[in-house]
């Protein structure tokens, strides 16, 4: 077999995130506008010539209306790539982006492509969760799955049952951190390197959205212990120590070595390796966990080899799990340093794409390290990590 080659993370950027509310940055813009408006800046960026550009891979969750007609080619026509590039639409719900990146990756590893874009968006206020969706009514009169598997929040209520260590003391002192380190990292600057504004129109006219809309900085542990469980009676899952339903959209170049010599491009990171796993759909939050052994053993690494790891935060509960299966305090400085979904929220299969952009920043402010991890729980059970490699 010939050897493959290396597939360099070259940029990224996303749009403010916005919240799936009839008030929120995005009621009055359409997805595909929202994509359209992150590559043009790339390729501004970037200044690799439109024509160049060897495919768009793009996912949504829901691939219907402003987000059907196969992505990838509505977006490169859309944002005036031309005619000869191409494109096509993913689906892995939470990972979409993150399957469109490896998915990108791999046809330059394999020498099929020299550059591709790779993103995800989901409007969740245009497209509410699982609202678009007809689940074959064999998973549960067969007992494929059980019912809770299919309300990501009951999943979460799930994990609590089988960890039953992880009290909401736990959950909420992690959210609480969530939203502290993203108002650090937004005070400081950290993101002003990968968001980019957008002109969204409003019922009060035009206007420019610059700043993620949905973290709530004067948070307290007070705050967060008042809130109740929507999803159990009882329960210990809350809009406090939950990601949000949010709009968003985003995207990386990835590009071959032979790219970045002819564009003159700056590889900030590579792309080295990846694992998708299946879990249980009932408890679907634990994925990341097995997915990132899977891709430490295959990589002969250890958990200590890796000098940061950016998390989805789909659930506290879930982010906790994770940081005690390894034996990591649960203020573990590398692990989402400038914190994550529960306050940044979470656009379904763009989420992704923010976490490769996040580890790009963090290298570049750490030019010492060597690893990253970006890791992920995903609907239905599964659970996704991929490894990154400072260069
Ligand atoms: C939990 C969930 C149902 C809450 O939805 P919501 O009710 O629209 O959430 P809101 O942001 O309006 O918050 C609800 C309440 O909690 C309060 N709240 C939320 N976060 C808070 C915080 N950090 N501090 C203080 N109050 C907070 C809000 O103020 C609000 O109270 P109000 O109605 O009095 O204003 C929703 O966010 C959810 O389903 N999250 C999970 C998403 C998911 O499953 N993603 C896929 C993962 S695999």
């Amino acid at each position: 077999m010939a050897e493959l080659r290396d597939a360099y993370y070259i940029d990224g950027v996303r749009l403010p995130i916005g919240r799936a509310k009839d008030t929120g940055y995005y009621a009055g813009t359409r997805a595909d506008d929202m994509a359209v408006r992150t590559i043009r800046v790339l390729m501004e960026r970037t200044g690799i010539p439109d024509d160049r550009v060897d495919d768009v891979a793009w996912a949504a969750t829901a691939q219907v209306g402003d987000q059907g007609l196969t992505l990838g080619r509505s977006l490169a026509i859309l944002a005036g790539l031309g005619q000869n590039v191409p494109g096509y639409a993913i689906d892995r719900m939470c990972a979409g982006a993150l399957t469109a990146i490896v998915n990108a990756g791999n046809a330059i590893r394999v020498g099929a492509q020299d550059v591709v874009l790779a993103g995800g968006v989901e409007h969740m206020g245009h497209h509410p969760m699982g609202a678009e969706v007809d689940p074959n009514p064999r998973f549960l009169s067969d007992k494929l799955v059980d019912q809770s598997a299919l309300v990501m929040g009951n999943t979460a209520e799930n994990l609590h049952d089988v960890h039953t260590d992880i009290t909401r003391e736990r959950t909420d002192e992690y959210a609480l951190q969530s939203q502290e380190r993203t108002g650090k990292a937004q005070a400081n600057g950290i993101f002003d390197d990968h968001v980019v504004p957008m002109t969204v129109w409003t019922d009060e006219g035009w206007r420019v959205v610059s700043v993620d809309e949905h973290p709530r900085p004067g948070t307290t542990m007070e705050d967060l212990q008042a809130l109740s469980s929507p999803f159990r009676a009882g329960g210990l899952v809350t809009a406090g120590n939950a990601a949000g339903l949010n709009d968003g959209a985003g995207g990386v170049v990835l590009a071959s070595q032979a790219a970045v010599d002819e564009f003159g491009l700056t590889p900030r990171m590579k792309l080295v390796d990846y694992a998708f796993v299946g879990v249980e759909p009932e408890t679907m939050g634990w994925g990341p966990v097995p997915a990132t052994e899977k891709l430490l053993a295959k990589t002969g690494l250890s958990i200590d080899d890796i000098d940061v790891i950016d998390m989805n935060e789909a659930f506290a509960v879930q982010c906790v799990a994770f940081l005690d299966h390894f034996g990591l305090p649960l203020d573990a400085e590398h692990v989402n340093p400038y914190g994550g979904a529960i306050a940044m929220g979470h656009p379904l299969a763009f989420s992704g794409a923010r976490l490769a952009m996040q580890v790009a920043s963090w290298f570049q402010r750490h030019p010492d390290a060597r690893y990253g991890i970006t890791t992920m729980c995903i609907g239905l059970g599964m659970g996704a990590a991929v490894l990154w490699e400072n260069v």
